[in-house]
């Protein structure tokens, strides 16, 4: 057992979604153990306790999965769980965390980032109820690590993570489990997994796109295997180290490969992708794309087609961004549908108190009660058993609900990598602006509201303010505005746009045309091109 000296930590800040930096970084000296150590002093009963560990096998996970096992053993854990190879989609450990009754878990991914030596890697603890740690623990731990000057770790060999079973890091076991098994039990009691195997029986064709991440293990046992989709049904299914050297990122731009494949006379009839970590979903038809937005919609109206539903939704969640299509379901089914700032943290109170039953982001997020993080493959499921039972097409399902509830278009636009200097400006400026908007004119279109978004927690009362601008017009539409807090280089600005169309004849549109007017209005309001010298965003989705 050796006691290590370690440097402590400058600006790395971890959030709820942990610590997410270039490889580089993370392989500083005593970079990674001095988070791990942070992490472990403040965690009350971490002696005689079980963690769980596992990642999207992006490169440097074996080699951080191999350091937290001995540190794990050198301060008291009794047992690690993890998957063979270091492999754990999010959404499996969340489950896997709940399942055991862990103390928690170290999640290893930095989401949809590049991967590879020169791409991205991250880290995160999610606590006993599957869920990454509240705020008040990342804040503790952000804390220890700048004052910690040791760690401790074992000085022993390598544990063989590709072999099934039980080895011993000192007085610690180490289970090296199926990554996929559980999860995949999860699915079939959530699911009608013979409505879709009928599905698939009757000649339903899809495709779905692993990215290189790891999703490829689960989706190929679950779809093919189980389902009986037919061999070749997951592209990209091998998970590599650096994803091909592509974005693992669920979207019309970086998923481009598959929304070729979606589209024309021979296509199939259903795409869908997940990201490295295996958390998020896009869903598509034939020439047909889903916006996350919808996406929620559509899966709150059509829930108690599939047997974990049944009993109907508790509640609905969104994050402040997404689209007002989901609160015109809540309405409809009786039930509330809360809205809350951006990141899978502030679903998860809700989650635990009952609330809430499905939730979901515009950033291709959709999950519910079942784990405690969003869950790409899950969401692909859904879309597979209501379309299993109600024997529509995608595009025929999404147009029904449109005349149903009226189409919201959305759209956001992201400007990357800007300069901060110039994005914080860019938001200061806007928060200024905001009292004397309301009744007055922009664009010719009448501001209803405009505020700087903030929460309060109706279960735990705590409250986030600063959350985004917002501007709420008359006719229903919104002009959303705020800065990534998941970047690793400069500033993000993401600006969300929505548009209500009550009337069917006005649907036939592309929500890019819908939007033009609304776009331009928001870029010259906040002044995009004199803030940031850009003059389009870098992807649209
Ligand atoms: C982004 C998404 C957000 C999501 C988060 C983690 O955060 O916009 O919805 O919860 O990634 O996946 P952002 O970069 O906007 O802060
Ligand atoms: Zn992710």
């Amino acid at each position: 057992m050796g006691f290590q000296t370690t440097a402590p930590f400058d600006d790395q800040r971890p959030g709820t979604s942990g610590l997410r930096k270039a490889v580089t970084v993370f392989r500083q000296a005593n970079y990674l153990e001095n988070f791990i150590q942070a992490t472990f002093d403040c965690l009350p009963g971490l002696a005689g306790a079980t963690l769980v560990i596992g990642g999207d096998g992006r490169y440097y996970n074996s080699a951080a999965v191999q350091t937290i096992l001995q540190m794990a053993a050198a301060n008291g854990v009794a047992r690690a769980v993890v998957g063979r190879c270091g492999i754990l989609s999010t959404p499996a450990a969340s489950h896997l965390i709940r399942k055991r009754g862990a103390l928690g878990g170290f999640i290893l991914s930095a989401s949809h980032n590049p991967g590879g030596p020169d791409g991205d890697f991250g880290i995160k603890f999610n606590g006993t109820n599957g869920g990454p740690a509240p705020e008040a623990l990342t804040e503790a731990f952000y804390a220890r690590s700048r004052v910690i000057d040791s760690y401790r770790i074992r000085d022993g060999a390598d544990i063989n993570l590709d072999r099934l079973g039980e080895a011993l890091a000192g007085p610690m076991v180490v289970e090296i489990i199926d990554p996929v098994a559980d999860y995949a039990a999860l699915m079939a009691e959530i699911f009608d997994m013979a409505a879709i195997r009928t599905l698939f029986a009757g000649g339903f064709r899809m495709v779905f796109d692993a990215m290189s991440a790891v999703t490829g293990p689960y989706a190929t046992e679950i779809l093919e295997n189980r389902l009986g989709a037919g061999p070749g049904t997951v592209i990209n299914g091998t998970p590599l180290e650096d994803f091909g050297g592509h974005h693992p990122d669920p979207n019309l731009v970086h998923a481009a490969e598959l929304v070729a494949m979606l589209s024309g006379a021979g296509a199939p009839d259903f795409g869908a992708a997940s990201d490295g970590d295996g958390d998020r979903n896009m869903i598509l038809g034939r020439d047909f794309y889903v916006s996350p937005s919808d996406s929620l919609a559509v899966l709150a109206a059509n829930a108690r087609h599939v047997p974990h539903f049944r009993g109907g939704l508790k509640g609905i969640a969104r994050s402040m961004p997404t689209s007002q299509a989901a609160d015109r379901v809540a309405a409809d089914l009786g039930i509330c549908c809360y809205e809350t700032p951006t990141g899978w943290k502030f679903f998860g109170t809700l989650l635990d108190a009952g609330r809430i039953s499905l939730c979901g982001e515009e950033s291709f997020g959709t999950g519910s009660d079942h784990v405690r993080e969003k869950d790409g493959l899950w969401a692909v499921l859904m879309w597979l058993n209501i379309l299993a039972v109600r024997r529509l097409s995608v595009a025929e399902l999404v147009r029904e609900h449109w005349q149903t509830y009226g189409r919201t278009f959305y759209g956001r636009h992201d400007y990357e990598g800007v300069a901060t200097d110039g994005a914080n400006a860019l938001m200061a400026e806007l928060r200024a602006g905001l009292a004397a908007l309301p009744g007055t004119g922009l664009g010719g279109r009448a501001v209803a509201s405009a505020d700087d978004f903030s929460y309060l927690d109706p279960v735990d009362g705590s409250r986030s303010e600063r959350q985004g601008v917002r501007i709420g017009f008359a006719d229903g539409s919104r002009i959303v505005y705020r800065l990534s807090g998941t970047g690793t280089s400069g500033a993000t600005l993401r600006v969300y746009l929505e548009r209500y169309e009550p009337d069917p004849a006005r649907h036939e549109v592309s929500a890019s045309e819908a939007l033009a007017d609304l776009a331009a209005l928001a870029a010259e309001y906040a002044g995009i091109v004199r803030h940031t010298n850009r003059t389009n965003p870098d992807v649209v989705t």
